[in-house]
């Protein structure tokens, strides 16, 4: 979600008249759009901008001025606290507010020095206000729902992307069709909780994710359809039934389930059981046999016994994931999780971390081994680190390295796929 509104944000300045630098000392502006999902996150942003810090005083002796502002969900839930922490910052805005940049930086310019925040929660939805969004290559976002009304007990997104709301279908099939005509033929629609998407299509009646897929799958010249993240417990019948039916969704499902213990899951406060994930799971893969999972994580939740842990690991042998994030729980100011007893020692989280991402990878490295041989249709789109190489993924994300022209990137392209290793296989292209 963040790459998406960094993109609609590059989109904004543009129109500004700003253009792109390739390094930030050459910037007049700097923007740093921010995540507070886990402590690293959030930290990382405070050592990023004590160095843009050396970057606005370096400048500053050549006699050139820079704006740097930050952007996001660090910003939304730390408030006027980030001006205490890096004072020398412009301006700061939440991550449902950033349509305001025009305004803000006019404001900026007008009185330079004085800090300007925004962290409303505003009652208008940004889209209605953001310019037109563009391709981003041959595989573009498109957020379709923003929010959660959830509340899983260990997480700080309720409280800084708000409570659900749906784009109308409408708006998003017209974004779709631009961003076709524009050369995607990927389209990830996202959203926090993105299968629980309720909009109103033209007569005002609430459609639900499967109806919005089933009518992005008419659209002529997109060839893929991926959507993320989704909520268990809102898989329906309705949305595997999608799965069955339409070709151009692609195989491969993002479904986080956190804990495979029923009794962590239960303190998450997730509407969902283990064994009702595993039957999601199952009901997928009747709907269409070649669909594979993944999924995240979180080791160490607070009370997490070694019995707890073990169910994880056994629901991982279970599903075979063939792609997976993992992560030590971190705990989150403001969330019920934070407060509560029986919080894990770090270095046990740790060790549970190492032996998750042990077996992660074993069944990662399997699904990729298995690949070796076949032939497989490459979305190709970023250029690699060798010359006459690019870099594409495969319609179960896994990433290829090719010795491709550029001619060929954001085209889809069969490709054997001849090397493998844990996080990308090797492949030339097949035919001429
Ligand atoms: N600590 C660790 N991981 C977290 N996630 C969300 N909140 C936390 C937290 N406090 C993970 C979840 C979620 C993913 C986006 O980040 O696994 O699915
Ligand atoms: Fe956070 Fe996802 Fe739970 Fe919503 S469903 S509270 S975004 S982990």
């Amino acid at each position: 979600m963040n790459v998406y509104d960094s993109h609609r944000i590059a989109s904004m300045l543009n129109n500004l008249g700003f253009e792109e630098t390739k390094t930030a000392q050459k910037a007049d502006l700097i923007i740093l759009n921010t995540c507070h999902i886990r402590e690293k996150a959030a930290e990382k942003v405070f050592s990023d901008l004590g160095r843009l810090k050396m970057i606005k005083d370096e400048r500053a002796k050549e006699g050139l001025d820079t704006v740097i502002g930050v952007v996001g969900c660090v910003v939304q839930a730390e408030d006027e606290e980030v001006f205490r922490r890096v004072p020398f910052i412009d301006f700061a805005t939440g991550p449902l507010t950033y349509y305001r940049l025009p305004e803000i930086l006019r404001k900026v310019g007008e009185k330079r020095g004085e800090p300007i925040i925004d962290t409303e929660f505003p009652a208008e939805s940004k889209f209605d206000f953001l310019p037109q969004n563009s391709s981003m290559g041959g595989s573009s976002f498109l957020a379709i729902q923003e929010g959660c009304d959830n509340f899983c007990t260990y997480c700080i997104v309720p409280y800084t992307r708000g409570v659900e709301t749906s784009r109308p279908v409408n708006d998003i099939i017209e974004e779709a069709r631009i961003l076709v005509a524009e050369g995607s033929v990927e389209i990830n629609l996202l959203g926090q909780n993105v299968n629980s998407y309720r909009g109103t299509d033209a007569s005002g009646k609430e459609r639900n994710l499967a109806y919005l897929l089933r009518k992005i799958a008419e659209i002529d010249g997109l060839d893929r359809i991926r959507y993320t993240t989704s909520y268990p417990a809102d898989v329906d019948d309705d949305l595997i039934e999608c799965h069955r039916d339409i070709l151009k969704l692609m195989p491969y499902l993002h479904l986080p389930v956190q804990s495979g213990s029923d009794k962590i899951l239960k303190a998450m406060n997730r509407r969902h059981t283990s064994g009702e994930y595993l039957d999601k799971i199952t009901r997928l893969k009747e709907a269409r046999s070649d669909l594979q999972f993944s999924s995240d994580f979180i080791v160490g939740f607070p009370g997490e016994s070694d019995k707890d842990f073990e169910d994880t690991l056994g629901l991982v042998r279970k599903v075979e994931f063939c792609q997976a994030f993992s992560f030590k729980y971190s705990r989150r100011a403001g969330t019920p999780a934070a407060i509560m007893p029986n919080q894990v020692e770090e270095k046990v989280k740790k060790e549970r971390l190492e032996i998750l991402q042990k077996l992660l990878a074993e069944y990662q490295l399997r699904f990729n081994k298995e690949s070796i041989g076949k032939i497989m249709p490459v979305l190709f789109d970023i250029k690699g680190r060798h010359k006459g190489e690019l870099i594409g993924r495969t319609p179960y994300m896994q990433n290829v390295h090719a010795e491709l022209g550029k001619e060929y990137c954001n085209k889809i392209v069969n490709v054997r796929v001849t090397g493998a290793n844990v996080n990308s296989l090797a492949g030339v292209k097949e035919g001429k």
